[in-house]
């Protein structure tokens, strides 16, 4: 397997809004644990099942649940080039597991301040057919209610969306997941971008990282 790359930060810190780019610049397929999760919610699944308090709460899936996830879609053919891993690992065990079953080239860290992401998170909506991510304010539809990307004109908010879920994801943040910043940058391996910029600032300096 190839290596892949890892898209780190807090929640509502533009992960999903800046994968996009970096698979079209890299081939690598997204993975993103949140969107594997919520779709096993939604089938109701075992797996949606275990997940569905968690994630109500703003609390963190357990471990062991996270890496069978992983194990299994690494398996799958296309990840044979490397993958683009938005929001997974978001624990010390959760990587160390990962270091073992897949090398990483570059972890790319999104800062943005907490205030910002409570206004950034309450103000998220996703087209309902191809998962634009849009923002009220920072980044409404250009024509109404139509989604740029392929014309939908179903829209969906997330149950975790609320102002109360989000501080718990916040916490959870701080707790678990911040700690890796420096696992990973004792490994040679982090780099840092200010998210406190516009969508398209934050893209250019990625850009620029990746290209490097
Ligand atoms: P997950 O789905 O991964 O959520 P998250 O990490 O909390 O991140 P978000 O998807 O909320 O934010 P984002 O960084 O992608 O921001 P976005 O681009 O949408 O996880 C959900 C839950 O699943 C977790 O709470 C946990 O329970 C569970 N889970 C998932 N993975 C797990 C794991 N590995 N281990 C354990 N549990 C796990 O942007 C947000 C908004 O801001 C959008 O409206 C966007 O338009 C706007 N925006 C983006 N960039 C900018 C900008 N530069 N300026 C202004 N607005 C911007």
């Amino acid at each position: 397997m190839d290596s892949s790359i890892v898209l780190f930060g807090p929640p509502g810190a533009g992960k999903g809004t800046q994968a996009g780019r970096i698979v079209q610049a890299t081939g690598k397929p997204q993975v993103s644990t949140g969107d594997m999760l919520r779709a096993a919610v939604e089938e109701g699944t075992e797996l949606g099942r275990i997940a569905k308090g968690y994630m109500e709460s703003g609390g963190l899936v357990p471990d062991e649940v996270i890496i069978g996830l992983i194990k299994e879609r690494i398996k799958q053919p296309d990840a044979s080039g490397g993958l683009l891993f938005d929001g997974f690992p978001r624990t010390i065990p959760q990587a160390e597991a990962l270091e073992e079953i897949a090398p990483v080239s570059m972890v790319i860290a999104i800062h943005v301040e907490d205030e910002s992401i409570v206004e950034r998170i309450c103000g998220r909506f996703t087209c309902a057919s191809c998962g634009e991510v849009y923002h009220d304010v920072f980044r409404p539809c250009k024509i109404d209610s139509i989604c740029d990307s392929c014309g939908g004109i179903e829209f969906k908010r997330r149950a975790d969306d609320s102002e109360q879920t989000v501080r718990a994801r916040l916490s959870a943040y701080h707790e678990q997941t911040s700690p890796l910043e420096s696992w990973y940058e004792s490994k040679g391996l982090l780099q840092r971008i200010d998210g406190n910029h516009s969508i398209d600032q934050v893209g250019n300096s990625i850009s620029n990282l990746i290209n490097e």
